[in-house]
């Protein structure tokens, strides 16, 4: 819980209504508030609507006023004066690019994105200028704005309603314009970037079986967009499969033998970043096979009957369904396949 203090600028007006009241997410620090929400919100709702009502009123109220006190547009010129190192970082982005029409160099430059700075410039105060950093506490939706005027198509499309949206990031948790990498990103690499709030997904990177993020021979934004999607969990494509197939056409089929699963998805059986078992399993065979497979008969009698005697010890092993690759010893074509006598998945 903290009061938000800011009574002039851009900030927002200091509020009759303690902001005490809302809880922790609302705290209007995005990268904080961000990784505060993995709690439990029963019961909030209320308090939630309630406080967002407030702080909609005060954030609209709070940048009308921010905006006439902070005049006009004086150009890079002036900014030039006092913020060369900034001057110079931004020269090495995408955005600095005049030629093209449709970048800031071409509009008003720095005040394209840090808005106009007359006032700014004249009284050096930190509150007169819109600060797009992570650790600056002008709401994320107001510093999204500044980007989202002209980011609206393309991998932006789904950015309203997202879940990064929804949980209050902004651009600048993920994009720097004055660090010059790839894609103007905040840190030297992508799983970088991701990896700095998804710790789980990080550990999960050095299990013994994953996909080669580590190797940089793909990253996290083959399978995501981070700025929203049409399927669940950011997964870039219509549904999971497609997305598998794009890389793993082998699976594809159409087979002859179909095993129903894999038509269905693949996350049935694999886990996406990294598993202790073998190929991404999301669990260990023959108990893979089991949670579907009659515990009865012939995939449930995972040791051969009668084998008591010694000289059937040979074809116990063989049959043996728990040892090694169990099932997958014999059942070798578990996607699918395209054997005449591919019936039992067997070749
Ligand atoms: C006369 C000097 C001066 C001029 C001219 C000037 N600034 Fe600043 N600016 C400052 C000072 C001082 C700060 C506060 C730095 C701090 O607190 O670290 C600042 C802070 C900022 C910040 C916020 C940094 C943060 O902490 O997030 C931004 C953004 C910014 N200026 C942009 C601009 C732009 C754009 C222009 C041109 C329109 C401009 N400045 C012109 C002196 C100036
Ligand atoms: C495309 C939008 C965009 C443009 C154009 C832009 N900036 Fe920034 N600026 C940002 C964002 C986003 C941040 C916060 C994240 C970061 O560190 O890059 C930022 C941060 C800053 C900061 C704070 C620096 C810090 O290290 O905390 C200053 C000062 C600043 N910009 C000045 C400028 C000046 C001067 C120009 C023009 C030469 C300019 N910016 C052009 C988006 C922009
Ligand atoms: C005045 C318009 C304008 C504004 C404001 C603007 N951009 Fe851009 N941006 C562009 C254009 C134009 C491109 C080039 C797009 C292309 O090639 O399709 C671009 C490219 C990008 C790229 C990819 C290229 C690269 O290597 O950097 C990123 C990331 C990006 N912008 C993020 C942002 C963010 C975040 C903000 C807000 C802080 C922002 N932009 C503000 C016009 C703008
Ligand atoms: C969760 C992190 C994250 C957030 C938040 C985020 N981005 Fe990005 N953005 C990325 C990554 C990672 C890439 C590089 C994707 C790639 O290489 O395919 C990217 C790429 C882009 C591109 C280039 C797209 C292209 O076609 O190459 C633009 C433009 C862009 N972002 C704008 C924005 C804007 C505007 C916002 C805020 C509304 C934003 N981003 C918020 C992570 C993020
Ligand atoms: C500033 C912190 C932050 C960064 C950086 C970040 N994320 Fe997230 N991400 C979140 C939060 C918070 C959630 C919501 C978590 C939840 O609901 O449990 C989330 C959720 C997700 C989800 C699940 C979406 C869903 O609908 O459940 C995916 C996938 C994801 N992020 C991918 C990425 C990728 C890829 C990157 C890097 C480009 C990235 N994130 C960077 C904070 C972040
Ligand atoms: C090979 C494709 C692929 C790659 C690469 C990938 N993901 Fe995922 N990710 C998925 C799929 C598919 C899901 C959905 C899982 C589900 O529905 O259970 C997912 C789910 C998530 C979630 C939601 C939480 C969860 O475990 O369900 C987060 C967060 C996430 N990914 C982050 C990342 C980050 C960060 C990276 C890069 C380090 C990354 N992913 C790389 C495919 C991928
Ligand atoms: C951008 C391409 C790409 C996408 C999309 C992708 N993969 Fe992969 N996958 C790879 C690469 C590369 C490897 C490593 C192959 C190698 O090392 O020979 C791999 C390996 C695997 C492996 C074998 C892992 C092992 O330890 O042997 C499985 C299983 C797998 N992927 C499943 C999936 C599933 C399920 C999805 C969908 C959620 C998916 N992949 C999406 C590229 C991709
Ligand atoms: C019924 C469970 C199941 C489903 C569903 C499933 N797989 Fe698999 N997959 C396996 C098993 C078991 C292995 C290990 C095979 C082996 O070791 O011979 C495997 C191995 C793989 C491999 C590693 C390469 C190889 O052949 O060894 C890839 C890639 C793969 N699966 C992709 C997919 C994709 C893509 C989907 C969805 C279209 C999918 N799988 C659906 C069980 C499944
Ligand atoms: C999510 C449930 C599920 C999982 C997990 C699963 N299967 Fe299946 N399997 C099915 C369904 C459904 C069929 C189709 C049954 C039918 O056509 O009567 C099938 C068919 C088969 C068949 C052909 C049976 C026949 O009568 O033609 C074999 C062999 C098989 N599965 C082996 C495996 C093996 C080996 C594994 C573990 C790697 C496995 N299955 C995991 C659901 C599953
Ligand atoms: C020693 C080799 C072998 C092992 C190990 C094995 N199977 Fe089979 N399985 C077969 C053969 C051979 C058939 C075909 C029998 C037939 O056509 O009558 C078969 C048929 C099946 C069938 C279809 C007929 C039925 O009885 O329902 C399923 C389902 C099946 N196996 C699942 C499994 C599962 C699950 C495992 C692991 C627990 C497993 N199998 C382990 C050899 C094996």
């Amino acid at each position: 819980m903290r009061l938000i203090t800011r009574t002039k600028g851009i900030g927002l007006i200091k509020p009759p209504v303690p902001f005490a009241l809302c809880p922790e997410p609302y705290s209007l620090n995005a990268h904080k508030a961000v990784m505060d929400l993995g709690g439990d919100f029963s019961g909030m709702k209320q308090l939630l609507l309630t406080c967002s009502a407030i702080i909609m009123l005060f954030i609209t109220t709070g940048f009308a006023l921010g905006n006439e006190e902070r005049g006009g547009y004086v150009g890079t010129e002036t900014c030039l004066e006092c913020h060369e190192e900034q001057y110079e970082s931004y020269l090495k982005n995408y955005h600095a690019i005049e030629g093209d029409p449709r970048t800031p160099a071409a509009k008003q430059m720095c005040e394209s994105c840090h808005g106009p700075g007359e006032i700014h410039a004249e009284e050096e105060d930190v509150e007169l200028i819109l600060a797009m950093g992570r650790d600056s506490d002008v709401p994320a939706v107001k510093k999204n704005e500044a980007c989202l005027e002209c980011h609206t198509k393309g991998k932006l499309t789904l950015w309203h309603g997202s879940t990064h949206e929804d949980r209050i990031l902004s651009c600048s948790n993920c994009h720097s314009f004055h660090k010059g990498y790839q894609k103007s990103l905040s840190k030297p690499s992508e799983i970088e970037v991701c990896v700095e709030c998804h710790q789980p997904i990080r550990s999960q990177l050095f299990r013994r079986s994953r996909h080669p993020l580590r190797e940089k021979k793909i990253k996290c934004g083959d399978c995501h967009n981070p700025h929203g999607t049409i399927a669940d969990k950011l997964v870039d494509a219509q549904y999971v499969n497609l997305k598998c197939l794009e890389c793993h056409a082998e699976v594809r089929g159409p087979f002859l033998w179909e095993h129903p699963p894999t038509v269905e998805n693949c996350l049935t059986c694999h886990t996406p970043h990294g598993s202790t078992h073998v190929a991404l399993l999301n669990g260990k065979t023959p108990y893979l096979c089991q949670r579907c497979h009659s515990n009865q008969g012939h995939a449930g009698e995972l040791y051969a009957r009668g084998a008591s005697q010694a000289n059937q010890s040979v074809y116990r092993a063989l049959n043996n369904k728990a040892f090694y690759r169990a099932c997958l010893n014999c059942h070798t074509s578990v996607h699918g396949s395209n054997h005449s006598s591919g019936k039992t998945l067997l070749r």
